[in-house]
């Protein structure tokens, strides 16, 4: 898909089908002196005395346009209108593709207008997005041109946005690949390469553990939890140092290739989800390549413990012990409470880089998503601030984080009488214990947020401007934390 800016007036634009958005509060679309213009007025009269009830969908035989594609914010009020320009770009990129129509074209020509030109491009970017590798059928974009018709007087922002949001958009979709392959392709080397691979493209400084430099260090998280897989643990760091630099913000990404488990093993409905339980690695990895080109001014360090989770001979079982890189023993309870196992050693990591600020992502509990459900991502954290600048940041691109707390006197549940603590709290307030589990293996005097995203992380139908699958959730909320550290003041 081509994305491009143009200034021409709507009544010149040679589309074959024509975007407008319709919004109460704001107006989007200038059509004076367009021969369109008294339809477009007519919808917005029906869409007000509530006539017209969906979207608007019509050929025109005048010359500009062949056809016209009209949405209302009014008929999708479960989001806000940032959100719905996304939503309804998208879903006009999905009908132009049904329609054979090569040419879109979304009005954004008023003063008003000039702040969604960065969300429309994302819109066409993860609206267009297809994993088909596997599929004989392609769907090929490649000859899809998105124009988005806006101010010149603009011109510099814009730019600004379409490069920006581009760039951001684009990293999503790879996360969703990497996410969307299976795990017997994506797996704990697979993520390294692609590691790699990012650090050259975004000229980043790149390290890599296997298991013998693991087993050297005493990265015992992951042995532990890669010990009944064919495929060996992982350590990733991908590192980002700004010129002038005021903090250092580290983020460690969950990196379980595929959890079956382990011996405490999954029952089998929906366990291939599992392929994404490197969702909050991905997000981590391809953040970085975003970072490695946004260069942002803060020094960031991205850390992926990546290891597969599998019963075997040689697997770890419930009852065992192991020292954690910080020197705490762990009672492995139930080997599939995993994910946070391999989180020491992210953690400790980060500690070693001298993180002022840890951001740990992972699609971590289940109990997360009972508590949340599918569209809202967990935040916990010792830092009221950092977890209000996460918040706040997800907020400006659609992704939600509501905080639970870690309360002190649950510590108990995670009591047992073997070692320093056990890997699991018992049945409730799963989330809340994963939390304050990993909250023992944060260096000391570091900020630090857990985002557990194991609800959003997937879906099983088309959500919002997302086909079903992986969405790449929390990798703009990562990059958009970047972007604003020293805003933030912490
Ligand atoms: N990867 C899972 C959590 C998960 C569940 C993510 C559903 C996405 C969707 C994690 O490793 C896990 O299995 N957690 C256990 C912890 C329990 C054993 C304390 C869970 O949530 O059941
Ligand atoms: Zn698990
Ligand atoms: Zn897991």
């Amino acid at each position: 898909m081509k994305i491009q800016l143009t200034y021409d007036r709507p009544a010149q634009l040679s589309a074959d089908l024509l975007v407008v958005i319709l919004n109460q509060e704001t107006t989007l679309h200038d059509l004076s002196g367009s021969p369109i213009n008294g339809i477009v007025q007519r919808i917005v009269r029906d869409v007000q005395d509530k006539r017209l009830k969906s979207d608007y969908f019509t050929s025109l035989d005048s010359k500009g346009p062949a056809n016209l594609a009209v949405y209302s914010t009014a008929h999708s009020p479960a989001y806000n209108v940032w959100e719905n320009v996304k939503i309804f770009v998208a879903r006009a990129i999905r009908l132009a593709r049904n329609h054979g129509l090569k040419h879109i074209a979304v009005l954004l020509n008023t003063d008003d207008a000039l702040p969604f030109v960065g969300k429309a491009v994302e819109g066409a970017i993860l609206g267009g997005y297809k994993f088909d590798r596997y599929r004989k059928e392609k769907t090929d974009t490649d000859d899809v041109v998105f124009t988005i018709v806006g101010l010149k007087a603009h011109d510099q922002k814009n730019q600004q946005l379409l490069s920006r949001y581009t760039l951001v958009s684009n990293v999503i979709n790879e996360a969703r690949d990497m996410i969307n392959e299976p795990g017997s392709v994506a797996t704990p080397e697979y993520l390294a390469q692609a590691g790699r691979q990012i650090a050259k493209e975004a000229d980043l400084d790149f390290k890599v553990w296997d298991e013998k430099k693991l087993q050297k260090e005493g990265y015992n998280g992951l042995l532990q939890v890669g010990r009944g897989s064919a495929h060996p643990p992982r350590l990733i760091r991908l590192a980002y140092r700004a010129k002038k630099a005021k903090g250092h913000l580290a983020f460690v990404g969950k990196g379980i290739t595929f959890d079956t488990g382990g011996i405490s093993i999954k029952p089998a409905d929906k366990m291939y989800e599992m392929k994404g339980d490197m969702s909050g690695g991905a997000a981590v990895l391809y953040a970085m390549k975003a970072i490695g080109t946004l260069k942002p001014q803060v020094n960031i360090t991205g850390i992926v413990p990546t290891a597969e989770n599998f019963p075997d001979a040689n697997a770890q079982r419930p009852g065992d012990i192991f020292y954690a890189k910080n020197g705490k023993s762990i009672m492995v309870d139930n080997t599939d409470a995993e994910g946070r196992l391999v989180l020491t050693d992210g953690l400790h990591l980060a500690g070693e880089e001298n993180a002022t600020h840890i951001l740990d992502i992972a699609t971590l509990t289940g109990a997360c998503v009972r508590a949340l459900g599918l569209s809202i991502a967990g935040i916990m954290g010792n830092s009221p601030q950092l977890v209000q600048a996460v918040i706040r940041s997800g907020q400006n691109h659609g992704e939600s984080f509501w905080e639970l707390p870690l309360p002190e006197e649950y510590k108990d549940l995670l009591k047992t009488p073997y070692a320093d603590i056990n890997n699991i709290g018992g049945p409730i307030a799963g989330a809340l214990t994963a939390g304050l589990f990993l909250q023992e293996f944060v260096p000391e005097k570091t900020a630090w947020a857990h985002l557990d995203i194991a609800g959003p992380f997937i879906r099983e139908k088309d959500w919002k401007y997302y086909e079903a699958g992986a969405i790449g959730f929390g990798l703009k909320t990562l990059v958009d934390v970047a972007e604003r550290f020293n805003e933030y003041g912490f």
